[in-house]
């Protein structure tokens, strides 16, 4: 089925082999980053959480495709502030632009805003729900560090429990036979509706509260920051803030093949001295969004 017109909220809207055709266009962006393909398409991005890499990557892949960007950085500025409901700001914009890119603190916005919406949308972080098109760089990182996306060993370290990252991540690689390794504080262990999906796709699990009990025997380290904003409880979060932090000297003895990632931002989980390890790869895999960005948005504007 084609992506043209389609919006991607949850990464279980695509199928497989629909997420493989975005990862295999992203290749070619990749070789061939500026083209003047969306001269005439105007993409708004409504951030209603801070983002760094997420709607700047988006913005960078449209320019460099020749498209025009709208948006909202900051909720002060529109006029949600003075009353407007969500709902009406959604079909005011949607008819302002080709496509909508939404990211928001609540569970279920984007998806609300793809059926008031009359143009598609993109998913860009919604709560502690889901984050498509991050999940879509993850995998393209992956096969371009592994040359593979099935049979691997993947760890996942840190908030399990809020990590939208991790939530979809989890279930796109479902698709692919790897072996979960899970390592986090009890607090912040993966929500049972994910542990569902891995049972219900008969693949196989395993639970730590320690790196160091699958370090050496996992192919990529998918690190990720304790949110504090997640917590509605300060004391709570200073307790277990820090319980991951990623140094150099844990490097030795992994798999040669082994990759770190991080959606980033990070805070402290993995230390500086890391960075200028082959084994590091997250600055690596925030550049790879823009490719794949550029690939999704250009099938759902029809130009590809
Ligand atoms: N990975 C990610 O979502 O980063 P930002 O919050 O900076 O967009």
């Amino acid at each position: 089925m084609s992506l043209k017109s389609r919006s991607l909220v949850s990464i279980n809207d695509f199928t497989k082999e629909e997420q493989l055709q975005v990862l295999e266009l992203a290749q070619s962006f990749e070789k061939n980053p500026v083209q003047d393909i969306l001269k005439e398409k105007v993409v708004a991005t409504l951030f209603f959480e801070p983002s760094t890499r997420t709607r700047l990557s988006f913005e960078s892949a449209v320019s460099r495709l020749g498209g025009k960007i709208i948006g909202v950085s900051d909720v002060t500025s529109s006029s949600l502030q003075k009353g407007e409901s969500f709902r009406d700001t959604i079909k005011t914009i949607s008819n302002y632009s080709d496509l909508i890119v939404i990211r928001h603190p609540k569970e279920g916005s984007a998806r609300f805003a793809s059926e008031v919406s009359s143009v598609p949308v993109i998913n860009a972080g919604d709560g502690a729900n889901q984050h498509p098109t991050q999940t879509l760089l993850d995998l393209f990182t992956i096969n371009q560090t592994q040359g593979k996306l099935d049979e691997l060993n993947v760890a996942f370290v840190g908030d399990l429990k809020y990590g939208r990252t991790v939530h979809s991540l989890v279930m796109a690689l479902c698709n692919f036979s790897c072996t979960f390794h899970f390592v986090s504080p009890v607090e912040l262990k993966l929500p049972d509706s994910v542990k569902f999906h891995i049972k219900e796709r008969k693949q196989k699990y395993f639970e730590y509260t320690k790196i160091e009990d699958v370090i050496k025997k996992v192919d990529i380290l998918y690190m990720t920051r304790i949110q504090k904003e997640r917590f509605s409880d300060p004391i709570e979060y200073e307790k277990i803030k820090n319980s991951y932090v990623l140094k150099n000297d844990m490097l030795e003895d992994t798999k040669e093949n082994l990759r770190i990632l991080h959606p980033m931002p990070r805070v402290n989980e993995i230390s500086e001295d890391v960075d200028d390890s082959i084994k590091a790869y997250y600055f690596q895999q925030a550049m790879n969004g823009v490719y794949v960005r550029q690939a999704l948005m250009s099938l759902i504007l029809g130009v590809k």
